[in-house]
């Protein structure tokens, strides 16, 4: 019997579990198709957790997530809770779960879908060939630093304290020159190191590391720098390795390029094989609960869980292919139809690429 792999579901809020319904449907697809065994349990987490438990990350979704090889999250946040205080917002779950599970890696690949081309701001001719991966240190500074208030002279003065050890960089930096061997060889190392201590010792040590990939092109970027070269030149760059927060705002940027950011998975990673994926976009409130949502990223993001935590690279490409398939046959959700009035549904994308998968 082939073992069985344990999926924890965080649905979340907004468009998260109608999204992560169809995903769900693409696991069950790949059952009927490869012979895997998946056994998903859900769990609350983030604005219904808040409603429902008190809090956005409870024991108990913890537990599961433990206890699970991979976790597959749609969405959290909204409105709802924007005006909360800090223990009592979705996003302090979301840093909570990151620093419980050891996810200290973000993976956001950003690419072109020729099909989708002119869903982007940019000129086609610029994006041509645009293929790379936003690789985010996810649990170490400012967002995890020292915070606090104090009463100076001149009024209230707030602190927020960005430290980086050299074993958190290592780390990172190590997952980022092994990513880049798989895939062009080059990797962009993003820091402000003309000013900030911690980018400093940043760069001092992916230059150690850089000792050990010599088959791996190094270059360093300075960060307000890497923002106009990605809107400049975005297919130059393979690999970008950079630390929390300007990872934070470049995986954005970089999202946005492609134009369809309804359409790109990513991946939270730690030391072994156990990750948690979501897609890139948020819970989109605005239009929850219509049916209409995009739900290929979160579909997208099951492909990668299968390459990076299962290695179930056929089953991964299955779904990759059922995905083109569907776009090149020239159905579209409305975030990425040119057409809006032939969009199609969140439930009948997702049937779509369910029958388009094979073996
Ligand atoms: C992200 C989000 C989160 C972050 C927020 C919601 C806390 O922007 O995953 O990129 O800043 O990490
Ligand atoms: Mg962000």
């Amino acid at each position: 019997m082939a073992d069985v792999k344990k999926i924890a579901v965080i649905a979340g809020d907004g468009i998260g579990p109608e999204v992560v319904a169809e995903a769900e449907k693409v696991l069950k697809r790949t059952e009927e198709l490869f012979g895997y065994q998946f056994e998903t349990e859900h769990a609350l987490f983030g604005g219904i957790a808040i409603d429902e438990k008190g809090t956005p990350l409870p024991e108990e979704t913890l537990k599961v997530c433990q206890s699970a090889d991979a976790v597959l999250l749609g969405a959290v946040g909204g409105p709802k809770w924007d005006n909360n205080s800090k223990e009592l917002r979705p996003e302090t779950g979301l840093l909570g779960i990151r620093k419980a599970l050891g996810l200290f890696s973000n993976i956001r690949p950003a690419f072109i879908f020729d099909c989708l081309k002119e869903a982007s701001t940019l000129k086609p001719e610029v994006l041509e060939g645009t293929d790379l991966i936003v690789v985010r240190e996810l649990t170490g500074g400012i967002y995890f630093g020292e915070k606090f208030r104090r009463e100076t002279a001149n009024g209230q003065e707030a602190v927020d304290t960005c430290a980086y050890s050299e074993h958190e960089i290592e780390r990172i930096a190590r997952q980022a020159f092994d990513i880049a061997r798989t895939r062009r060889k080059k990797l962009a190392s993003v820091d402000k190191a003309n000013v900030l201590e911690t980018s400093r010792l940043w760069r001092e040590v992916v230059i150690r590391v850089s000792a050990d990939y010599p088959d791996v092109e190094l270059e360093h970027v300075l960060v307000d720098n890497c923002a106009m070269q990605l809107l400049r030149r975005p297919s130059s760059f393979d690999v970008i390795v950079t630390e929390n927060m300007f990872g934070d705002i470049l995986s954005d940027e970089a999202a946005m390029l492609t134009g369809s950011i309804g359409m790109l998975a990513s991946a939270s990673l730690g030391e072994g094989a156990f990750g948690l994926y979501e897609p890139v976009h948020g819970s989109a409130p605005d239009i929850a609960g219509q049916g209409i949502s995009n739900p290929i990223a979160t579909i997208l993001s099951v492909a990668l869980m299968f390459r990076l935590t299962f290695g179930y690279h056929e089953a991964a490409d299955s779904i990759e292919r059922a995905v083109k398939e569907v776009l090149d046959a020239g159905h579209r959700t409305g975030d990425i139809a040119v057409d809006k009035s032939t969009a199609i549904g969140t439930l009948a994308m997702g049937q779509l690429i369910v029958d388009a998968m094979r073996k």
